[in-house]
């Protein structure tokens, strides 16, 4: 970060603009909005200066800059477009120790202003710090489109009833789930349509009753294979509201940086063979933050259903009588066809795709493959096989597929699938243990065997991560 973002107020504090032209009338716009008291001091001004003028809402010294004008200033503004003169505020300004902008030019200026979304009271600022302007244009359509017109009556229909919630809510914690769920409820939607009135009727009976509401809840949330943007909304949702959060080790730090910034977090991730935080113990640390009446968030990665232990998790929390969410997550084997181009299934090629764990087959060691998973089915099924965490156990899986039929079918191994450093193997069955031992591979990896492995020229893959620009 270049520039370090803060709102300063202005209201009714003494701003100077030198310039009185369209440079100068835009800046001039904006510091109204603050309520700033604003003198420009320029020769000439342009009709809009001068109507302002008129109108008593700005002063005007019809004349040059002089250093002298900078006394007591909080902000200095340079928009005269005169190089030499827009250099004299810059330096007169640096001199007086007043914050100075010229504009167009971030090497003469201590701030900038940056592209500003307004629902006042919500202010939302965009900066590119002076790399790419046009970028930051972009960020901000995208941001305007995002927030409702009326978000700033919501802000100030809330503020109306800070006092009384605060009075019936005891507790920060719950507090803060309560106004979560008011922004996210039929309430807020009221004062968005311009129903202040009914919605303030509303508000007064919600206040009341959940003011003796404590529970807490668990979301058993599916973060997706690691980049931040593949998680759902209603996970990124649920995150931003979480007071805790429980997590794997396969869960991304970008997901996680999606969390409240205060929230707690707890890291129960297993690494392979290496269990730090048993099953057992992480239910009863989400069904102790829950007890405590705390929004849990248990952030698994992919999905919480697809080998993740996530229905021994509900099953304990539906015991406990704890409140349960499932939130589906975007699971390994659909990620890594997607960031790969391979498909799963494929007309002509594969009409069925198995998710299996090889697992067990490193156990088992190369004798036979995984007590619990029947290979020789698989082989004759004709179904593209997605295996989660067979790398360990490649040569047992590759010998037992082999041994019935499949040594020239197609493999693909995919190690961290959408992440940055995503890697791409392809062979066949009968070589993918030395494909997996002659590349490393160390990270999470997904095999996927079938024709469709052979349907795409990885090579060309670019690890499924979306450009900024389409997210805009
Ligand atoms: C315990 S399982 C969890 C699966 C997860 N619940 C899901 O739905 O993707 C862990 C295995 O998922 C696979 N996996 C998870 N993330 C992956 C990724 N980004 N790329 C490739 N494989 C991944 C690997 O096979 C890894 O060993």
């Amino acid at each position: 970060m270049r520039q370090f973002p803060i709102f300063l107020t202005v209201q009714d504090r003494p701003v100077l603009i030198a310039g009185g032209g369209e440079a100068a009338a835009r800046k001039l716009r904006l510091l109204l909005k603050a309520d700033a008291w604003v003198t420009v001091v320029a020769p000439d001004a342009n009709d809009e200066i001068l109507d302002l003028f008129e109108a008593g809402d700005i002063d005007w010294q019809a004349r040059a800059f002089q250093p002298e004008d900078l006394a007591g200033v909080v902000l200095a503004y340079g928009a005269t477009g005169i190089d030499a003169v827009d250099r004299q505020v810059a330096t007169a300004a640096r001199k007086a120790g007043v914050p100075v902008n010229v504009v167009d030019r971030p090497d003469l200026s201590d701030f900038i202003t940056p592209a500003i979304i307004d629902r006042a009271p919500i202010t939302v600022a965009v900066s590119s710090g002076g790399t790419a302007p046009v970028l930051a244009r972009g960020v901000k359509a995208a941001i305007e489109r995002l927030l409702h017109p009326n978000l700033g009556r919501l802000a100030v229909f809330a503020e109306r009833f800070r006092g009384a919630v605060k009075a019936v809510v005891p507790g920060s914690r719950a507090r803060l789930r309560f106004w979560d769920a008011f922004f996210d409820g039929p309430i807020a939607a009221r004062v968005l349509t311009g129903d202040e009135t009914g919605a303030a009727e509303d508000m007064l009976s919600y206040v009341n009753r959940r003011g003796l509401e404590q529970d807490g809840i668990v979301h058993i949330v599916g973060a997706g294979p690691g980049a931040a943007d593949l998680i759902t909304l209603r996970g990124q949702r649920l995150l931003e509201q979480a007071d805790v959060i429980v997590h794997d080790r396969l869960v991304g730090d970008g997901v996680l940086d999606l969390a409240r910034r205060d929230a707690d977090r707890i890291d129960v991730g297993k690494a392979p063979g290496r269990h730090p935080v048993p099953q057992d113990k992480i239910n009863d640390i989400l069904i102790a933050e829950a007890r405590l009446g705390k929004r849990v968030v248990r952030l698994k990665g992919g999905d919480p259903f697809v080998f993740g232990r996530g229905g021994e998790e509900l099953q304990a929390l539906n015991a406990a009588g704890i409140r349960a969410e499932v939130v589906p997550g975007i699971t390994a084997a659909t990620a890594c066809a997607a960031a790969t181009g391979i498909p799963l299934t494929h007309r002509g090629h594969a009409s069925a795709v198995t998710f299996v764990t090889g697992h067990l087959a490193r156990e088992k060691g190369g004798d036979g493959g995984a007590p619990n998973v029947d290979w020789a089915a698989l082989a004759r099924s004709g179904a593209t096989l997605a295996v989660y965490m067979g790398i360990g156990g490649a040569g047992v899986i590759a010998n037992d597929l082999s041994r019935h039929g499949l040594a020239d079918t197609p493999v693909a191994v995919i190690e961290n699938g959408t992440r940055p450093d995503q890697r791409v193997f392809t062979g066949q069955v009968h070589d993918l243990d030395a494909l997996v031992r002659a590349n490393g591979i160390t990270g999470p990896a997904l095999i996927v065997i079938g024709d469709v492995a052979a349907l795409t020229d990885v090579s060309t893959v670019t690890g499924g991560l979306a450009p900024l620009a389409a997210a805009m």
